[in-house]
């Protein structure tokens, strides 16, 4: 049952309070990761899914976008394309800089990764204010490429990062 693999995997991510700041509840699924069962019930979750829908880019958002990313990718029949942080990629990028609470930050692609065309799936591990997100869809329409969904293993909603993605569909495990 879904419901069922959705309760281990929220039981798999560990709470951790005031970390990185006083105040943050930090998700971290390191633990889910640790659960082979659980972290495969992730997969296979995003798998059903996307498997149909014709995507032909998994773009994941570093860093933890770099661990869902992929077996996705392999397991649907699309490449894998990392959007990193800035000057991290060795060939020619684009860029999308995005507003932070305090300053702005850029995350970064290669050009020629995508065609026009395309249809995408982004990922990442988790959306808060939804600025990540924003940037890496706005990275890949630039290029022409149809982003289709975005997809978090966790969403927090007091954040309203959905808002911000607008008419963009978003689609995540746990809340
Ligand atoms: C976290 C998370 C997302 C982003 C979400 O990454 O993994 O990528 O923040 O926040 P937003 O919705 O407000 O944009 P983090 O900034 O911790 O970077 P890291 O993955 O490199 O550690």
């Amino acid at each position: 049952l879904v419901d069922d693999r959705i309760a281990g995997i929220s039981s798999a991510i560990r709470v951790i309070p005031d970390f990185p700041k006083p105040g943050i509840m930090f998700q971290d699924i390191t633990t889910l990761l640790l659960d082979p069962v659980a972290f495969k019930n992730t997969i296979d979750l995003f798998v059903e899914r996307y498997k149909d829908k014709d995507i032909s880019v998994v773009a994941g958002v570093e860093a933890r976008g770099f661990i869902f990313g992929p077996p996705i990718a392999l397991a649907i029949g699309a490449k894998f394309v990392p959007m990193r942080k800035p000057n991290k990629l060795p060939g020619a990028v684009i860029s999308e800089e995005y507003s932070l609470e305090y300053g702005t930050d850029k995350i970064e692609m290669h050009v020629g990764a995508v065609q026009e065309g395309e249809r995408a799936l982004v990922i990442d591990d988790l959306i808060a204010t939804g600025g990540t997100l924003c940037a890496a869809i706005n990275l890949l329409e630039r290029v022409g490429v149809k982003v289709v969904e975005c997809a978090c293993v966790i969403e927090l909603p007091d954040l309203k990062g959905r808002e911000r993605l607008g008419d963009k569909p978003l689609f995540v495990l746990v809340s």
